[in-house]
């Protein structure tokens, strides 16, 4: 399978709503396992199919177990998955994404969250999630409501170049690790 070119801010398949998927669709496996590789080549931990400019409802993502508590989430297919909030805490934190290269910025987000998907086989998963795991599924599941993350802003103030931010603070003598999903929390 191919590794797909990925879409940036201002194509038009990251502004629209994605549509449900069927899944009896044949082509899903086949952009699932494309997505995989994209990402994979990308560095990437999470992949929308807008971004590989399919406008499908289809996300996948995981999380490595340093930023979740130890608990490694593996990569995960989601088909037409729903979100809602667990309570109606929210918090900041710096994220980035394959869509708009380079930058960085501080975002709100549900810090506690319920999701529901299909998997490719007609299962339905429910998960809970909280901290960064949380994250990744709302920032992924935007890209299908044609959301990127800087519209979700309330303080464009810390919008950012990762690499500028990066060589600052090493001129001050400290260290700021970025990865693919924006500056790493310490
Ligand atoms: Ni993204």
């Amino acid at each position: 399978m191919p590794v797909l070119p990925i879409s940036r801010m201002g194509a038009q398949v990251l502004r629209d709503r994605a549509v449900e998927v069927d899944l009896a669709d044949p082509t899903l496996p086949a952009l699932l396992s494309s997505m995989v590789e994209t990402m994979d080549a990308a560095h990437g931990i999470g992949l929308a199919a807008p971004q590989v400019g399919v406008g499908k409802r289809v996300v996948i993502f995981f999380v490595p177990g340093a930023r979740n508590d130890g608990v490694d989430i593996p990569v995960t297919a989601m088909l037409n998955p729903v979100i809602e909030p667990l309570g109606s805490e929210q918090a900041e934190d710096w994220e980035a994404c394959l869509s708009v290269p380079g930058l960085t910025g501080r975002v709100p987000r549900w810090t506690a969250i319920r999701y529901t998907f299909q998997d490719l086989n007609g299962q339905t998963h429910v998960r809970e999630a909280q901290g960064f795991h949380a994250r990744v599924v709302q920032h992924e599941f935007d890209h299908l409501d044609g959301m990127l993350y800087p519209m979700r802003m309330t303080n464009m103030a810390s919008l950012a170049f990762g690499d500028v931010l990066q060589a600052e603070a090493k001129a001050r003598g400290q260290v700021i690790e970025l990865d693919e999903e924006g500056i790493v929390p310490e």
